[in-house]
């Protein structure tokens, strides 16, 4: 496995893959949520490439980018195991120098869900994903439904700006007890551990509503409100149904939703989703 830092090495390390070539852009600390994107990775393309960027544009001033979790060691062993072709490690400086001030920004499906508490959030995303695209020119790039509301955004901007990138978005990588897998879970002590379950098991409450009948988007949201309330280290931080690929939220009856939300747990802030689907006959 190849490790390069700038981009000329990367430009060079390039040409010696085979395409078609996957890209998993991560902020590293990786987990087995990483891993599942590098191995779909590895079984639909000849060579994988993987970048680790904690990228500080899509952190606001309040949030956790100092503190959030790095071990380069551990990560780099953990994708030598995956059979990772190339790492692409950028330094801040090298991605925005000093002098920087273009900024890709989707306009509508930003707006709701995660955008309306982070709002800087997603031009930061979708610029780093740009500018990380435009170096690594790959075939296919992988990314978590975990980040439901990201995947939309990537792939309307991937549609807007005519990227010649397929996007493929790969299932949540949960723990045995249904926490979905996160770099900030790594924030938790073991009472919180505990507490967190709530997020999937408010989902999971709403879902087998959903399933035996429950159609009412005010419903389901409450569902899922009641069971965050009851865990007195939980605070919700928003419930919403939303269509899957306008992310406008619903009301009434639905046929299909995804149903999203942020909860604190002390102060680590953690998201979960599911898609509700009517099978189809
Ligand atoms: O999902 C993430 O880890 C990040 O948002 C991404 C896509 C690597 C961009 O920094």
């Amino acid at each position: 496995m190849k490790i390069v830092e700038t981009f000329d090495a990367l430009q060079e390390a390039l040409l010696r893959l085979k395409r078609p070539l996957g890209f998993v852009p991560t902020m590293g600390y990786l987990h087995e949520g990483h891993l599942s994107l590098v191995k779909r990775a590895k079984q639909d393309c000849e060579s994988v490439v993987v970048s680790i960027f904690a990228n500080p544009a899509q952190f606001a001033p309040d949030e956790d980018l100092d503190n959030y979790p790095r071990d380069i060691d551990r990560d780099l062993e953990l994708l030598t195991g995956v059979g990772t072709n190339l790492v692409w490690i950028p330094s801040v400086i090298n991605m925005y120098p000093e002098d920087f001030q273009t900024w890709i920004n989707v306009e509508q499906v930003t707006k709701p869900l995660e955008g309306q508490v982070r709002n800087t959030h997603f031009q930061g995303v979708t610029t780093v994903v740009s500018k990380l695209f435009n170096a690594v020119r790959p075939d296919k790039s992988y990314f978590g439904q975990k980040d439901a509301q990201q995947a939309v955004v990537i792939k309307q901007m991937v549609r807007d700006l005519n990227y010649p990138i397929e996007i493929v978005i790969c299932p949540i990588v949960r723990e045995v007890d249904g926490l979905a897998m996160s770099s900030r879970n790594s924030y938790l002590n073991e009472e919180e551990r505990q507490a967190a379950l709530c997020l999937s098991q408010g989902l999971s409450k709403a879902e087998e509503a959903f399933h035996k009948g429950e159609k009412n988007a005010e419903k389901i949201r409450e569902i899922v409100a009641s069971v965050i309330d009851e865990e007195q280290l939980a605070e919700l931080q928003y419930v919403s149904c939303a269509h899957p690929e306008t992310l406008e939220e619903l009301e009434g009856e639905i046929e299909s939703c995804l149903l999203s939300m942020a909860v604190f747990i002390g102060r680590t802030r953690l998201i979960d989703n599911i898609l509700l689907l009517q099978p189809k006959t």
